[in-house]
């Protein structure tokens, strides 16, 4: 496509949408509009330090077709970041993960539709299930779809009605599946950022289950590199795998953490399991780099980790206003 001029964000006060609008500012010229409904997971102290020539902030609904059609006809170009992200959370209540995610992103693609708009649809590794701890493949662009919780289930709902609307209607789209992001501005309740805060508050960090769960870590800067490069270069009806080869058990993560703090390694406590724990994530995003030249620049995990220790230990202000709500609504269920 043609040098960004003007791009409307969807959840681009969140953890990954804010690191890129950072991104897009930085590497770009263009105008960034977000638009966000603000709701408890959203940082608009993300996006305080950047230009105010250079990015808006609209608050509003993603699922409500008034607020969507005018911005995306204005812009001309979407990335979709807008989103309920927390399994724990779709477990307790499906229906803010239905509404957001689904008939979201079908406000979205109607509005795209009419305005002949460029779409890049943010989905998640987790659209296809878990792979077993002892089997060595990886996801890849041709795995089957088969999510188990009510969040991957309501992404994996997204993507198919972005693949229709690309079939049926021509509408110019790519979607990117990515494995688990950490870095700064990630709300406490995830598992990283819990971790590092519980630490910082003197208690112990929590592991579900037996804590051998599998992740693939990956830093949201990299991600974000990955979502312009698709948004620019990707081919129109495509899917891109996005992963920067960093997979670890839940155990090794929380071992590096304590390590990096200077506490002992085994100074943990394994708590009740989650419903339904996907067992574990691993991407192949060969296509990404082959197709175009992404590479990741956090090669090293467990400097990003400490990095990230840094940045928790640096912004207590920022996240000790949600931490104790948080972890009162985690004592309840027993994690
Ligand atoms: P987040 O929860 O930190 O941020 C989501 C943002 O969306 C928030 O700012 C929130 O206010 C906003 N939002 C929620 N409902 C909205 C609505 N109805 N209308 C407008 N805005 C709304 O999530 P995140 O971790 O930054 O994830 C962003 C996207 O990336 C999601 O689509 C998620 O599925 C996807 N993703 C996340 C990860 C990860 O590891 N966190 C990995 C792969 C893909
Ligand atoms: O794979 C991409 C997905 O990664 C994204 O689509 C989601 O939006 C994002 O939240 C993340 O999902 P997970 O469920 O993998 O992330 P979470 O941070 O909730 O948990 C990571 C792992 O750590 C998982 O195996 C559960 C475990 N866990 C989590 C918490 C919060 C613990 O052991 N203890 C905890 O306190």
């Amino acid at each position: 496509m043609p040098g960004l001029q003007s791009v409307l964000v969807t959840g681009g006060a969140g953890f990954i949408g804010s690191a890129f609008v950072r991104h897009v500012v930085e590497h770009t010229p263009a105008h960034v509009t977000v638009l966000d409904k603000l709701t408890y997971a959203a940082s608009p102290a993300a996006l305080a330090d950047l230009p105010s020539e250079r990015v808006d902030l609209v608050e509003g609904d993603v699922a409500d077709p008034e607020v969507v059609e005018p911005l995306v006809a204005e812009h001309g170009t979407v990335v979709h970041l807008a989103a309920e992200s927390h399994n724990d959370n779709s477990l307790d209540d499906p229906e803010p993960f239905i509404r957001t995610n689904v008939v979201g992103t079908y406000v979205l693609l109607e509005a795209v539709r009419k305005a002949d708009a460029r779409l890049h649809h943010v989905s998640t590794d987790e659209v296809y299930g878990d792979l077993a701890l002892d089997d060595p493949k990886r996801f890849t662009e041709d795995t089957p779809y088969r999510p188990s919780s009510p969040y991957s289930a309501a992404k994996a709902g997204s993507d198919h009605l972005v693949r229709a609307w690309v079939r049926s209607f021509g509408v110019r789209a790519t979607i990117s599946n990515c494995s688990n992001n950490y870095g700064p501005w990630q709300h406490v309740e995830k598992f990283i950022p819990r971790q590092i805060t519980e630490v910082l508050e003197g208690r112990r960090p929590r592991v579900y289950g037996n804590g051998r769960q599998v992740r693939d870590w990956i830093h949201t800067d990299d991600h974000s590199s990955a979502l312009l490069a698709i948004l620019e270069r990707g081919r129109i009806g495509e899917t891109y795998l996005v992963g920067a080869d960093g997979e670890r058990t839940n155990l090794e993560i929380v071992r590096s953490l304590l390590r990096i703090m200077g506490r002992p390694e085994h100074d943990y406590e394994l708590v009740a399991d989650r419903a339904g724990h996907d067992q574990r994530y691993a991407i192949e995003s060969g296509k990404l780099r082959l197709e175009l030249g992404w590479q990741p620049r956090y090669a090293d995990l467990e400097q990003g980790l400490a990095d990230t220790v840094a940045w928790y230990t640096e912004h207590r202000e920022w996240w000790a206003p949600q931490k104790a709500a948080t972890e009162a609504a985690y004592a309840a269920k027993g994690m």
